[in-house]
Protein backbone atom coordinates (compact mmCIF):
# COMPACT_ATOMS: atom_id res chain seq x y z
CA UNK A 1 0.00 0.00 0.00
CA UNK A 2 1.52 3.39 -1.08
CA UNK A 3 0.74 6.41 1.04
CA UNK A 4 0.10 9.87 -0.94
CA UNK A 5 0.91 12.69 1.67
CA UNK A 6 0.51 16.08 0.91
CA UNK A 7 2.55 19.29 2.46
CA UNK A 8 0.47 21.11 5.78
CA UNK A 9 -0.99 23.76 4.59
CA UNK A 10 -1.59 22.39 1.16
CA UNK A 11 -4.61 24.36 -0.09
CA UNK A 12 -7.53 22.09 -1.55
CA UNK A 13 -11.08 22.95 -2.14
CA UNK A 14 -12.80 24.25 -5.51
CA UNK A 15 -13.05 26.59 -8.09
CA UNK A 16 -16.24 28.38 -9.48
CA UNK A 17 -17.10 31.56 -11.68
CA UNK A 18 -19.03 34.26 -10.72
CA UNK A 19 -20.99 33.69 -14.63
CA UNK A 20 -21.79 30.14 -13.52
CA UNK A 21 -22.73 30.04 -10.02
CA UNK A 22 -24.03 33.27 -9.27
CA UNK A 23 -25.98 34.39 -12.96
CA UNK A 24 -28.43 37.82 -12.19
CA UNK A 25 -31.20 38.47 -10.27
CA UNK A 26 -34.12 40.73 -11.13
CA UNK A 27 -32.94 44.37 -9.97
CA UNK A 28 -29.84 43.68 -8.40
CA UNK A 29 -28.33 46.16 -10.57
CA UNK A 30 -25.91 43.63 -12.69
CA UNK A 31 -26.01 44.27 -16.24
CA UNK A 32 -25.80 41.77 -19.51
CA UNK A 33 -22.71 40.06 -20.37
CA UNK A 34 -21.93 38.51 -23.69
CA UNK A 35 -23.82 35.26 -22.21
CA UNK A 36 -26.58 36.77 -20.81
CA UNK A 37 -27.19 38.67 -24.28
CA UNK A 38 -26.12 35.96 -26.68
CA UNK A 39 -29.07 33.97 -25.11
CA UNK A 40 -31.77 36.33 -25.64
CA UNK A 41 -30.85 36.37 -29.57
CA UNK A 42 -29.40 33.16 -30.07
CA UNK A 43 -31.30 30.52 -26.98
CA UNK A 44 -31.26 27.22 -29.27
CA UNK A 45 -27.60 27.32 -29.15
CA UNK A 46 -27.53 26.46 -25.48
CA UNK A 47 -28.07 22.99 -24.16
CA UNK A 48 -32.23 22.21 -23.39
CA UNK A 49 -32.29 25.95 -24.49
CA UNK A 50 -31.19 26.77 -20.50
CA UNK A 51 -29.31 30.20 -20.13
CA UNK A 52 -27.00 31.64 -17.73
CA UNK A 53 -30.17 32.81 -15.80
CA UNK A 54 -30.88 29.63 -14.80
CA UNK A 55 -28.15 29.33 -11.48
CA UNK A 56 -27.25 27.26 -8.91
CA UNK A 57 -28.26 30.59 -6.94
CA UNK A 58 -25.06 30.70 -5.29
CA UNK A 59 -25.65 34.56 -5.31
CA UNK A 60 -29.03 33.51 -3.05
CA UNK A 61 -27.82 30.58 -0.88
CA UNK A 62 -23.64 31.38 -0.08
CA UNK A 63 -24.10 30.90 3.21
CA UNK A 64 -25.53 27.78 3.18
CA UNK A 65 -22.94 27.06 0.33
CA UNK A 66 -19.92 28.17 2.13
CA UNK A 67 -21.55 25.76 5.55
CA UNK A 68 -21.35 23.06 2.62
CA UNK A 69 -17.67 23.85 2.00
CA UNK A 70 -16.72 23.46 5.09
CA UNK A 71 -18.86 19.87 5.23
CA UNK A 72 -16.80 18.51 1.91
CA UNK A 73 -12.91 19.67 3.82
CA UNK A 74 -12.56 23.31 2.19
CA UNK A 75 -9.93 25.36 3.14
CA UNK A 76 -9.93 28.12 0.46
CA UNK A 77 -12.94 29.01 -2.99
CA UNK A 78 -11.81 30.02 -6.31
CA UNK A 79 -14.49 32.40 -7.71
CA UNK A 80 -14.63 35.17 -9.93
CA UNK A 81 -16.02 38.80 -9.85
CA UNK A 82 -18.38 39.67 -12.25
CA UNK A 83 -17.03 43.00 -14.06
CA UNK A 84 -21.13 42.98 -15.21
CA UNK A 85 -22.33 43.48 -11.69
CA UNK A 86 -19.70 45.27 -10.23
CA UNK A 87 -19.36 48.26 -13.16
CA UNK A 88 -22.71 48.28 -15.04
CA UNK A 89 -21.32 50.64 -17.32
CA UNK A 90 -18.21 50.41 -17.81
CA UNK A 91 -17.43 53.81 -19.56
CA UNK A 92 -18.28 55.50 -16.69
CA UNK A 93 -16.40 53.24 -14.11
CA UNK A 94 -19.88 53.72 -11.56
CA UNK A 95 -19.49 50.91 -8.72
CA UNK A 96 -22.75 49.16 -8.34
CA UNK A 97 -23.56 49.23 -4.35
CA UNK A 98 -25.16 45.81 -4.37
CA UNK A 99 -22.32 44.16 -5.70
CA UNK A 100 -19.81 45.47 -2.93
CA UNK A 101 -22.63 44.71 -0.37
CA UNK A 102 -22.46 40.75 -2.25
CA UNK A 103 -19.12 40.45 -2.49
CA UNK A 104 -17.98 41.56 1.14
CA UNK A 105 -20.34 39.24 2.74
CA UNK A 106 -18.96 36.19 0.24
CA UNK A 107 -15.48 36.93 0.97
CA UNK A 108 -16.36 38.01 4.75
CA UNK A 109 -17.94 34.96 5.35
CA UNK A 110 -15.93 32.47 3.48
CA UNK A 111 -12.96 33.92 5.90
CA UNK A 112 -14.95 33.91 8.89
CA UNK A 113 -15.19 29.94 7.77
CA UNK A 114 -12.08 29.84 7.38
CA UNK A 115 -12.00 29.59 4.11
CA UNK A 116 -9.66 31.53 2.37
CA UNK A 117 -11.11 33.40 -1.46
CA UNK A 118 -8.91 32.95 -4.57
CA UNK A 119 -10.34 35.92 -6.77
CA UNK A 120 -10.25 35.81 -10.22
CA UNK A 121 -11.43 39.05 -12.07
CA UNK A 122 -12.32 37.59 -15.70
CA UNK A 123 -14.22 34.63 -16.84
CA UNK A 124 -15.15 34.44 -20.47
CA UNK A 125 -17.83 37.28 -19.42
CA UNK A 126 -16.72 40.80 -21.20
CA UNK A 127 -19.73 43.32 -20.48
CA UNK A 128 -21.94 43.31 -23.84
CA UNK A 129 -21.70 47.15 -23.98
CA UNK A 130 -17.91 46.48 -24.28
CA UNK A 131 -18.33 43.22 -26.47
CA UNK A 132 -20.74 45.55 -29.02
CA UNK A 133 -17.63 48.05 -28.78
CA UNK A 134 -15.19 45.11 -30.53
CA UNK A 135 -14.64 43.63 -26.72
CA UNK A 136 -11.20 42.53 -26.38
CA UNK A 137 -10.40 43.35 -30.41
CA UNK A 138 -10.38 47.36 -29.24
CA UNK A 139 -7.28 47.98 -27.57
CA UNK A 140 -9.51 50.33 -25.40
CA UNK A 141 -10.82 47.76 -23.55
CA UNK A 142 -7.24 47.28 -21.88
CA UNK A 143 -7.17 50.37 -19.97
CA UNK A 144 -11.00 49.42 -19.03
CA UNK A 145 -10.25 46.27 -17.34
CA UNK A 146 -7.15 47.81 -15.72
CA UNK A 147 -9.33 50.26 -14.14
CA UNK A 148 -11.92 47.58 -13.06
CA UNK A 149 -9.09 45.46 -11.37
CA UNK A 150 -8.03 48.10 -9.60
CA UNK A 151 -11.65 49.45 -8.42
CA UNK A 152 -11.51 45.49 -7.52
CA UNK A 153 -8.17 45.58 -5.84
CA UNK A 154 -9.32 48.07 -3.53
CA UNK A 155 -12.88 47.16 -2.28
CA UNK A 156 -11.47 43.62 -1.52
CA UNK A 157 -7.84 43.35 -1.25
CA UNK A 158 -7.77 44.42 1.98
CA UNK A 159 -8.72 41.08 2.65
CA UNK A 160 -8.45 38.62 -0.70
CA UNK A 161 -4.78 37.62 -0.84
CA UNK A 162 -4.80 35.81 -3.74
CA UNK A 163 -6.00 37.67 -6.88
CA UNK A 164 -6.02 35.99 -10.48
CA UNK A 165 -6.21 38.52 -13.58
CA UNK A 166 -8.21 35.84 -16.30
CA UNK A 167 -8.90 32.38 -16.15
CA UNK A 168 -8.07 30.64 -19.10
CA UNK A 169 -7.38 33.46 -21.80
CA UNK A 170 -6.93 31.01 -24.70
CA UNK A 171 -10.69 30.11 -24.25
CA UNK A 172 -12.03 33.65 -25.75
CA UNK A 173 -9.53 33.63 -28.61
CA UNK A 174 -10.70 29.48 -29.51
CA UNK A 175 -14.53 30.66 -28.83
CA UNK A 176 -14.99 33.70 -29.86
CA UNK A 177 -12.15 34.06 -33.06
CA UNK A 178 -11.87 30.08 -34.42
CA UNK A 179 -14.30 27.90 -33.59
CA UNK A 180 -17.67 29.51 -32.80
CA UNK A 181 -18.56 28.92 -29.17
CA UNK A 182 -18.51 33.03 -27.36
CA UNK A 183 -19.59 35.99 -28.81
CA UNK A 184 -18.51 37.25 -31.17
CA UNK A 185 -18.70 33.79 -33.31
CA UNK A 186 -16.22 35.02 -35.93
CA UNK A 187 -13.65 32.79 -37.64
CA UNK A 188 -10.37 35.25 -38.16
CA UNK A 189 -7.33 33.64 -36.50
CA UNK A 190 -5.51 36.82 -36.96
CA UNK A 191 -8.88 39.17 -34.41
CA UNK A 192 -8.23 35.90 -32.24
CA UNK A 193 -4.34 36.75 -31.84
CA UNK A 194 -5.11 40.47 -31.28
CA UNK A 195 -6.98 39.61 -28.51
CA UNK A 196 -4.56 37.23 -27.10
CA UNK A 197 -2.24 39.95 -26.93
CA UNK A 198 -4.69 42.32 -25.62
CA UNK A 199 -5.18 40.11 -22.95
CA UNK A 200 -1.46 39.55 -22.24
CA UNK A 201 -1.15 43.54 -22.12
CA UNK A 202 -4.35 43.38 -19.57
CA UNK A 203 -2.76 41.09 -17.23
CA UNK A 204 0.02 42.68 -16.98
CA UNK A 205 -1.13 46.28 -16.15
CA UNK A 206 -3.63 44.52 -13.63
CA UNK A 207 -0.57 42.93 -11.90
CA UNK A 208 1.38 46.39 -11.94
CA UNK A 209 -1.55 48.00 -10.53
CA UNK A 210 -1.33 45.00 -7.85
CA UNK A 211 1.82 45.72 -6.94
CA UNK A 212 1.80 49.38 -6.53
CA UNK A 213 -0.91 49.28 -4.01
CA UNK A 214 1.09 47.18 -1.93
CA UNK A 215 -1.50 45.21 -0.58
CA UNK A 216 0.64 42.20 0.32
CA UNK A 217 -1.19 39.67 -1.37
CA UNK A 218 0.00 37.73 -4.75
CA UNK A 219 -1.43 37.92 -8.05
CA UNK A 220 -1.29 35.50 -11.14
CA UNK A 221 -3.13 34.04 -13.92
CA UNK A 222 -4.96 31.14 -14.27
CA UNK A 223 -3.92 29.04 -17.94
CA UNK A 224 -5.63 26.38 -19.05
CA UNK A 225 -2.36 23.97 -19.83
CA UNK A 226 -2.44 20.89 -22.87
CA UNK A 227 0.69 18.97 -22.27
CA UNK A 228 1.00 18.49 -26.51
CA UNK A 229 2.30 15.26 -27.50
CA UNK A 230 3.67 14.31 -31.02
CA UNK A 231 1.68 11.02 -32.37
CA UNK A 232 5.23 9.47 -33.42
CA UNK A 233 7.95 11.45 -31.19
CA UNK A 234 11.07 9.43 -33.05
CA UNK A 235 9.17 11.49 -36.35
CA UNK A 236 10.44 15.38 -36.18
CA UNK A 237 7.40 16.29 -38.27
CA UNK A 238 5.44 15.09 -35.74
CA UNK A 239 7.27 16.64 -32.85
CA UNK A 240 7.56 20.04 -35.02
CA UNK A 241 3.71 20.21 -34.99
CA UNK A 242 3.39 19.33 -31.61
CA UNK A 243 5.68 22.26 -30.95
CA UNK A 244 3.85 24.42 -32.54
CA UNK A 245 0.28 23.58 -30.92
CA UNK A 246 2.28 23.86 -27.78
CA UNK A 247 3.62 27.10 -28.73
CA UNK A 248 0.10 28.46 -29.73
CA UNK A 249 -2.16 27.52 -27.70
CA UNK A 250 -0.12 27.21 -24.01
CA UNK A 251 3.69 29.17 -24.38
CA UNK A 252 1.48 31.84 -26.09
CA UNK A 253 -0.01 32.25 -22.36
CA UNK A 254 2.51 30.92 -19.99
CA UNK A 255 5.86 32.88 -21.54
CA UNK A 256 4.73 36.68 -21.50
CA UNK A 257 2.77 36.04 -18.06
CA UNK A 258 5.72 34.35 -16.44
CA UNK A 259 8.67 35.36 -18.29
CA UNK A 260 7.32 38.43 -19.68
CA UNK A 261 8.23 37.72 -23.76
CA UNK A 262 6.58 35.97 -26.18
CA UNK A 263 7.81 32.58 -27.78
CA UNK A 264 10.29 33.43 -30.62
CA UNK A 265 9.31 30.45 -32.64
CA UNK A 266 5.59 31.94 -32.91
CA UNK A 267 6.26 35.52 -33.12
CA UNK A 268 8.33 34.38 -36.33
CA UNK A 269 5.39 31.93 -37.97
CA UNK A 270 2.86 35.33 -36.83
CA UNK A 271 5.48 37.51 -38.99
CA UNK A 272 5.75 34.67 -41.48
CA UNK A 273 1.73 34.55 -42.22
CA UNK A 274 0.80 38.17 -41.75
CA UNK A 275 -0.58 37.60 -38.68
CA UNK A 276 1.21 39.94 -35.80
CA UNK A 277 -0.77 42.09 -33.92
CA UNK A 278 -1.03 45.47 -33.47
CA UNK A 279 1.13 46.63 -30.56
CA UNK A 280 3.16 49.95 -29.16
CA UNK A 281 6.70 49.46 -28.11
CA UNK A 282 5.83 50.73 -24.85
CA UNK A 283 3.88 47.82 -24.26
CA UNK A 284 6.70 45.42 -24.43
CA UNK A 285 8.12 46.77 -21.11
CA UNK A 286 4.89 46.58 -19.31
CA UNK A 287 4.74 43.10 -20.44
CA UNK A 288 8.72 42.59 -19.55
CA UNK A 289 7.89 44.05 -16.07
CA UNK A 290 4.75 43.03 -14.65
CA UNK A 291 5.01 39.15 -14.64
CA UNK A 292 3.10 37.13 -12.14
CA UNK A 293 3.59 35.61 -8.39
CA UNK A 294 1.31 32.88 -9.16
CA UNK A 295 0.22 30.69 -11.60
CA UNK A 296 -2.94 28.65 -11.35
CA UNK A 297 -2.95 25.43 -13.55
CA UNK A 298 -6.52 24.22 -14.87
CA UNK A 299 -5.56 20.51 -16.43
CA UNK A 300 -8.55 18.11 -17.82
CA UNK A 301 -7.05 16.16 -21.02
CA UNK A 302 -3.79 16.61 -23.17
CA UNK A 303 -3.63 17.51 -26.71
CA UNK A 304 -1.99 15.07 -29.45
CA UNK A 305 -0.84 16.56 -33.01
CA UNK A 306 0.86 14.97 -35.98
CA UNK A 307 1.99 16.67 -38.68
CA UNK A 308 0.82 18.52 -41.53
CA UNK A 309 1.81 19.48 -45.34
CA UNK A 310 1.93 22.79 -44.93
CA UNK A 311 -0.66 24.43 -48.36
CA UNK A 312 0.48 28.00 -50.03
CA UNK A 313 -2.94 29.29 -49.43
CA UNK A 314 -5.08 28.44 -46.19
CA UNK A 315 -7.61 25.41 -46.98
CA UNK A 316 -10.77 26.81 -45.02
CA UNK A 317 -13.13 29.61 -46.52
CA UNK A 318 -11.93 31.86 -43.55
CA UNK A 319 -8.17 32.06 -44.16
CA UNK A 320 -5.22 30.62 -41.98
CA UNK A 321 -6.37 28.27 -39.20
CA UNK A 322 -4.35 26.81 -36.22
CA UNK A 323 -5.40 23.74 -37.93
CA UNK A 324 -3.60 24.58 -41.13
CA UNK A 325 -0.48 23.28 -39.39
CA UNK A 326 -0.97 20.64 -37.51
CA UNK A 327 -3.00 17.41 -37.64
CA UNK A 328 -5.34 16.22 -34.38
CA UNK A 329 -4.25 13.14 -33.61
CA UNK A 330 -7.05 10.74 -32.23
CA UNK A 331 -4.71 8.33 -30.43
CA UNK A 332 -7.04 4.77 -30.71
CA UNK A 333 -6.71 3.44 -27.32
CA UNK A 334 -6.96 6.13 -25.41
CA UNK A 335 -8.84 6.09 -22.31
CA UNK A 336 -11.96 8.39 -22.12
CA UNK A 337 -14.28 9.80 -19.22
CA UNK A 338 -17.49 7.17 -20.67
CA UNK A 339 -19.90 9.98 -19.17
CA UNK A 340 -18.73 13.14 -21.41
CA UNK A 341 -15.59 12.30 -24.06
CA UNK A 342 -12.90 13.96 -22.88
CA UNK A 343 -9.48 12.29 -22.75
CA UNK A 344 -8.00 11.44 -19.29
CA UNK A 345 -4.79 11.03 -19.22
CA UNK A 346 -3.77 11.63 -15.42
CA UNK A 347 0.33 12.08 -16.18
CA UNK A 348 -0.76 14.89 -18.31
CA UNK A 349 -1.28 16.96 -14.85
CA UNK A 350 2.47 15.65 -14.00
CA UNK A 351 4.25 16.32 -17.31
CA UNK A 352 2.21 20.23 -16.98
CA UNK A 353 3.77 21.08 -13.48
CA UNK A 354 7.17 19.26 -14.37
CA UNK A 355 7.47 21.68 -17.62
CA UNK A 356 6.61 24.67 -15.38
CA UNK A 357 9.53 23.45 -12.88
CA UNK A 358 11.97 23.14 -15.73
CA UNK A 359 11.16 25.80 -18.15
CA UNK A 360 9.46 28.65 -15.99
CA UNK A 361 11.94 29.14 -13.07
CA UNK A 362 9.38 26.68 -11.13
CA UNK A 363 7.40 29.35 -10.15
CA UNK A 364 4.65 28.91 -7.51
CA UNK A 365 1.84 27.44 -8.79
CA UNK A 366 -0.97 25.36 -7.57
CA UNK A 367 -3.81 22.73 -9.69
CA UNK A 368 -6.70 25.54 -9.90
CA UNK A 369 -8.87 23.22 -11.48
CA UNK A 370 -8.82 19.37 -12.24
CA UNK A 371 -12.31 17.72 -13.02
CA UNK A 372 -15.19 14.98 -14.47
CA UNK A 373 -18.03 16.57 -16.05
CA UNK A 374 -20.61 13.51 -16.30
CA UNK A 375 -23.63 13.64 -18.46
CA UNK A 376 -27.20 12.58 -16.70
CA UNK A 377 -25.43 12.45 -13.56
CA UNK A 378 -29.07 11.93 -11.92
CA UNK A 379 -28.66 8.19 -12.76
CA UNK A 380 -26.28 7.50 -10.27
CA UNK A 381 -28.45 8.35 -7.12
CA UNK A 382 -29.33 6.11 -4.51
CA UNK A 383 -32.22 5.14 -2.23
CA UNK A 384 -30.47 8.22 0.27
CA UNK A 385 -31.02 10.75 -3.03
CA UNK A 386 -27.18 10.79 -2.86
CA UNK A 387 -25.08 10.79 -6.21
CA UNK A 388 -22.48 7.75 -5.68
CA UNK A 389 -20.03 9.31 -7.66
CA UNK A 390 -16.99 6.42 -7.05
CA UNK A 391 -15.91 7.54 -10.81
CA UNK A 392 -14.46 11.17 -9.53
CA UNK A 393 -13.32 9.69 -6.66
CA UNK A 394 -10.85 7.80 -8.90
CA UNK A 395 -10.70 10.39 -11.44
CA UNK A 396 -9.18 12.73 -8.29
CA UNK A 397 -7.27 9.86 -6.39
CA UNK A 398 -5.69 8.81 -9.92
CA UNK A 399 -4.44 12.77 -10.81
CA UNK A 400 -3.54 13.50 -7.08
CA UNK A 401 -0.97 10.54 -7.16
CA UNK A 402 0.94 12.36 -10.14
CA UNK A 403 0.51 15.83 -8.32
CA UNK A 404 2.17 13.82 -5.34
CA UNK A 405 5.11 12.66 -7.74
CA UNK A 406 5.74 16.19 -9.01
CA UNK A 407 5.87 17.13 -5.43
CA UNK A 408 8.57 14.20 -4.50
CA UNK A 409 10.41 16.21 -7.79
CA UNK A 410 10.69 19.27 -6.38
CA UNK A 411 7.58 21.11 -8.03
CA UNK A 412 6.17 24.71 -6.00
CA UNK A 413 2.63 22.97 -6.36
CA UNK A 414 0.71 24.45 -3.42
CA UNK A 415 -3.13 23.21 -3.69
CA UNK A 416 -5.09 21.45 -5.95
CA UNK A 417 -8.77 22.61 -6.64
CA UNK A 418 -11.72 20.85 -8.03
CA UNK A 419 -13.61 21.97 -10.92
CA UNK A 420 -16.44 22.34 -9.09
CA UNK A 421 -17.84 22.94 -5.30
CA UNK A 422 -22.10 23.03 -6.94
CA UNK A 423 -22.86 21.52 -9.81
CA UNK A 424 -23.37 24.89 -12.34
CA UNK A 425 -24.13 26.34 -15.81
CA UNK A 426 -21.22 25.42 -18.03
CA UNK A 427 -21.92 27.95 -21.05
CA UNK A 428 -23.63 26.48 -24.17
CA UNK A 429 -23.23 23.52 -22.47
CA UNK A 430 -25.46 24.62 -19.68
CA UNK A 431 -26.26 21.90 -17.00
CA UNK A 432 -25.45 18.83 -19.77
CA UNK A 433 -22.64 17.45 -17.57
CA UNK A 434 -22.25 17.85 -13.94
CA UNK A 435 -19.04 18.44 -12.42
CA UNK A 436 -19.50 19.43 -8.68
CA UNK A 437 -18.71 17.76 -5.59
CA UNK A 438 -22.51 18.74 -4.54
CA UNK A 439 -25.24 18.08 -6.82
CA UNK A 440 -28.03 20.94 -7.07
CA UNK A 441 -31.74 19.85 -8.09
CA UNK A 442 -33.12 22.31 -10.70
CA UNK A 443 -36.41 21.77 -10.58
CA UNK A 444 -36.37 21.98 -6.16
CA UNK A 445 -35.20 25.66 -5.69
CA UNK A 446 -31.51 24.60 -6.61
CA UNK A 447 -31.53 22.46 -3.23
CA UNK A 448 -28.43 20.88 -2.83
CA UNK A 449 -26.85 17.14 -1.79
CA UNK A 450 -23.33 16.21 -0.98
CA UNK A 451 -22.22 13.96 -3.13
CA UNK A 452 -20.08 10.47 -2.13
CA UNK A 453 -17.42 12.33 -3.63
CA UNK A 454 -17.81 15.75 -1.32
CA UNK A 455 -17.80 13.12 1.55
CA UNK A 456 -14.22 11.57 0.47
CA UNK A 457 -12.75 15.09 0.18
CA UNK A 458 -13.02 16.08 3.78
CA UNK A 459 -11.52 13.16 5.09
CA UNK A 460 -8.81 13.10 2.38
CA UNK A 461 -7.78 16.54 3.20
CA UNK A 462 -8.30 16.26 6.93
CA UNK A 463 -6.32 13.31 6.48
CA UNK A 464 -4.06 15.38 4.08
CA UNK A 465 -3.54 12.47 1.41
CA UNK A 466 -4.73 8.93 1.12
CA UNK A 467 -3.57 5.46 0.87
CA UNK A 468 -3.89 3.40 -1.86
C1 LIG B 1 -12.96 25.03 -17.93
C2 LIG B 1 -13.55 26.37 -17.55
C3 LIG B 1 -14.70 26.27 -16.59
C4 LIG B 1 -15.57 25.08 -16.80
C5 LIG B 1 -14.74 23.83 -17.02
C6 LIG B 1 -15.54 22.59 -17.22
O1 LIG B 1 -12.29 25.12 -19.14
O2 LIG B 1 -12.58 27.18 -16.91
O3 LIG B 1 -15.39 27.49 -16.66
O4 LIG B 1 -16.48 25.28 -17.84
O5 LIG B 1 -13.88 24.01 -18.09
Amino acid sequence: MAKYEFPKDFWWGSAASGPQSEGRVAGDGKADNIWDAWYQTAPEKFFNQVGPEKTSMVYQKYQEDISLMKQTGHNSYRTSIQWSRLIPNPFTGEVNPEAVTFYNHLIDDLIAAGIEPFINLYHFDMPMVLQENGGWLNREVVDLYTDYAETCFKLFGDRVKKWFTQNEPIVPVEGGYLYGWHLPDERNLKHGVQVAYHEALASAKAVEKYHALNLGGTIGIILNLMPTYPKDDTNPADVKAAKFVDGFFNRSFLDPAIKGTFPSDIVDWLGEYDLMPIYHQSDLVIIKENTIDLLGVNYYQPRRAAAKEIQVEPEGENGWMPEDFYTVYDMPGKKVNPYRGWEIYEKGIYDALINIKDNYGNIDCFISENGMGVEDEARFINANGQINDDYRIEFIQDHLKWVHKALEEGSHVHGYHMWTCMDNWSWLNAYKNRYGFISVDLDNEAKRTIKKSGYWFKEMTEQNGFND
